[in-house]
């Protein structure tokens, strides 16, 4: 494949370690995100063979045009990775992690301590474009503790070192995923770079999708949580912002969503751990429910399919 894969104009599912895995990918796409990512994985541990990371980076075609996302420091490990990656799975690209806020990774100084360090960074972007025959992206935050001015130069030194595009989720390590996502900087980050931006936040529906557009000036977007629970946030989006007639959002169709994307983890995991790892996925689609409660622990218990089903059934004959 690959090679050429544009971000622009379009909308991205972007990564989600944990939720964000083959299953949810292929939801999204079909309905309507035009892109996927996957979780992230440690350039390292592929490095060293681990079979549970490279189960990672197993994607079906219905996911497809897929970025596989690998995090690390190391750049001989990043070229290794890179290479292992565009030889076994050909993706559209590979995307490097420069923002994940969680401690164990940040400690480790990669993820998003990564933006302390242009100069390392730079060389992880040249190292995964050796590997890699396909685009190299970056996607980072805004700074650490606060917005970092420091953070254009950054962006701008991704770009010498050859990324193909970066995407920006506005806010700072240290917001991790609270208050709200700062399109200003995106925006100065767009204006100072000839590379695509891309923007990243809080965007959960048309609205929020049209106001992103609006204020960053970004090439695109791509957007998390909102998509939890509402794969088909993706077309609610896009008819949005062609000013198509909005189409009406139903329990039925959830539901429908819902019975696919369980199928669909199935394939990728098997009936026992898919149903065991789709409860967390029953909880979001359960949001916003009338008296949701009682369903939710029975949401926790799920280990088969059929009991998947029963409960379906119970929140439709309500
Ligand atoms: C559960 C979860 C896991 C995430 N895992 C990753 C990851 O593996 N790689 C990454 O770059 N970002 C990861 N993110 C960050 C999202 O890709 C995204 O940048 C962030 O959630 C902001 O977008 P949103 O407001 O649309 O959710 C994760 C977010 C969540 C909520």
């Amino acid at each position: 494949m690959a090679g050429n894969f544009s971000p622009c104009n379009k909308i991205g599912l972007a990564p989600m370690a944990g939720p964000g895995d083959s299953g949810f990918r292929r939801i999204c796409r079909e309905c309507g995100a035009d892109y996927t990512v996957t979780e992230m994985i440690s350039a390292k541990a592929l490095r060293y063979g681990a079979d549970k990371t490279v189960a990672l980076a197993k994607y079906t075609k219905d996911e497809t045009p897929i970025l596989i996302q690998l995090f690390g420091r190391e750049p001989e490990s990043m070229e290794y990775a890179a290479a292992y990656i565009w030889e076994h799975f050909s993706p559209a690209g590979i995307d490097l992690n420069m923002g994940c806020p969680a401690p164990k990774i940040f400690n480790n100084r990669e993820g998003s301590a990564l933006l302390r360090e242009p100069d390392l960074a730079s060389e992880l972007v040249r190292a995964a474009r050796k590997g890699c025959g396909g685009p190299v992206s970056v996607k980072m935050r805004i700074g650490i503790d606060k917005p970092d001015p420091a953070i254009i130069d950054f962006a701008r030194e991704m770009e010498s070192a050859g990324a193909a595009f970066i995407t920006v989720h506005g806010r700072t390590r240290d917001q991790f995923y609270s208050g709200s996502a700062n399109y200003d900087v995106i925006r100065e980050i767009k204006k100072s770079v000839s590379i695509p931006v891309i923007a990243n936040g809080d965007v959960v529906d048309g609205f929020s999708a049209e106001r992103i557009l609006r204020e960053t000036n970004a090439d695109g977007f791509m957007l998390a949580r909102g998509a939890l629970g509402a794969p088909d946030v993706f077309q609610r989006i896009k008819s949005h912002l062609n000013g198509a007639e909005q189409e009406m959002s139903t329990l039925e169709k959830r539901f429908e969503i819902c019975r696919k994307h369980l199928a669909y983890a199935v394939d990728d995991k098997g009936e026992e751990r898919a149903c065991v790892e789709f409860r967390k996925h029953m909880l979001w689609y359960l949001k916003g429910i009338p008296g949701a409660a009682a369903l939710k622990v029975q949401a926790g218990r799920i280990s088969s399919i059929v009991e998947c089903e029963s409960l379906i059934a119970e929140i439709l004959n309500k």
